[in-house]
C-alpha cells in the first residue's frame, strides 16, 4: 500500500458540495486531487484554488473548476502535504518550492488538512532543510543574514546548475538547521529579514493531520 495514496484519498472525505477548496502541491496531495477529479465527474460541486502552476494544470486536466484566490474572501478547506509535522501541528513545507502560495491559501482557509506518510510525523522539526523563499536581488546578502540564525543555507539549484525559480520568480534557500528548537520564533525571525519573502514553517495553521501508514492504516490526528 502506498501511504501517500491512502492519506491523500482519505482527506477527500472532508470535502462537501458547495465548498471552495485549496488544492495543495506535491506527491501526496496529488492523490487527493485525482480523487476530487473523479468525484467532480460524478457530480461533486466544488471550486478549487490551486497553490501552484503545477497543481493548476493538474486540476484543469481533471476538469476541477477553479477560481483565483483574489476572488474569494475565505476557503472552506485546504488539503496539502508537508515535509515534516510535529506533535504541535507545526509544519515544514516547501520541498516542492510552492510554500508562498501554499501559506497564503492556508492562511484564509477555515480548515487546513495535512496529508503525510508516517515517516514525516516527528517529535522535533529540522531534519528536513527548511525552505525559505527569497528575492533574487542580492541573494548572497540575504543568505548571509539567514546563516546568523544558526543554519547552513544553500540556494536550490536545478539539474542544469541554474537556480530553481519559484512560481513567483524568486529563489529558494534550503536551510540546514538539523534541529529547530522554537519553530514559532524562527518563523518570525526569518520573515523579518529583508529579502526573505516567506519561509516554510507553518505555525498554528494545521487543524488535522491525516497520516498514511505502510501497513495500509490511516490515522487522523486532530
Ligand atoms: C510543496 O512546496 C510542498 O510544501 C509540499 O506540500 C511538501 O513538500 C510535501 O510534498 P510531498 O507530498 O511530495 O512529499
Amino acid at each position: 500500500m502506498n501511504p501517500k495514496k491512502i492519506a491523500g484519498e482519505k482527506a477527500v472525505h472532508y470535502v462537501e458540495d458547495g465548498m471552495t477548496v485549496g488544492l495543495g502541491t506535491g506527491s501526496t496531495v496529488y492523490f487527493s486531487i485525482i480523487k476530487l477529479g473523479e468525484l467532480v465527474k460524478e457530480g461533486l460541486d466544488i471550486k478549487g484554488v490551486p497553490t501552484s502552476i503545477q497543481t493548476e494544470k493538474l486540476a484543469i486536466d481533471l476538469g476541477i473548476p477553479l477560481v483565483s484566490m483574489s476572488s474569494v474572501d475565505y476557503l472552506d478547506l485546504t488539503i496539502d502535504g508537508a515535509d515534516e509535522a510535529n506533535h504541535d501541528f507545526e509544519l515544514i513545507k516547501g520541498g516542492g518550492g510552492a510554500l508562498l502560495r501554499e501559506k497564503m491559501v492556508a492562511s484564509i482557509s477555515e480548515k487546513f488538512i495535512v496529508v503525510i506518510d508516517e515517516t514525516k510525523y516527528v517529535t522535533q522539526l529540522g531534519k528536513f532543510p527548511l525552505p525559505v523563499e527569497i528575492v533574487p536581488f542580492s541573494w548572497e546578502t540575504t543568505i548571509n543574514t539567514i546563516k546568523k540564525l544558526g543554519c547552513t543555507p544553500k540556494i536550490r539549484m536545478n539539474q542544469d546548475a541554474s537556480p530553481f525559480v519559484t512560481d513567483n520568480q524568486n529563489y529558494i534557500a534550503d536551510c540546514y538547521f538539523e534541529m529547530i528548537d522554537n519553530p514559532a520564533e524562527l518563523n518570525q525571525q526569518l520573515n523579518m529579514i529583508s529579502g526573505v519573502v516567506e519561509n516554510g514553517l507553518f505555525i498554528n495553521m494545521a487543524d488535522s493531520i491525516v497520516l498514511g501508514k505502510e501497513n495500509g492504516e490511516v490515522t487522523i490526528i486532530s
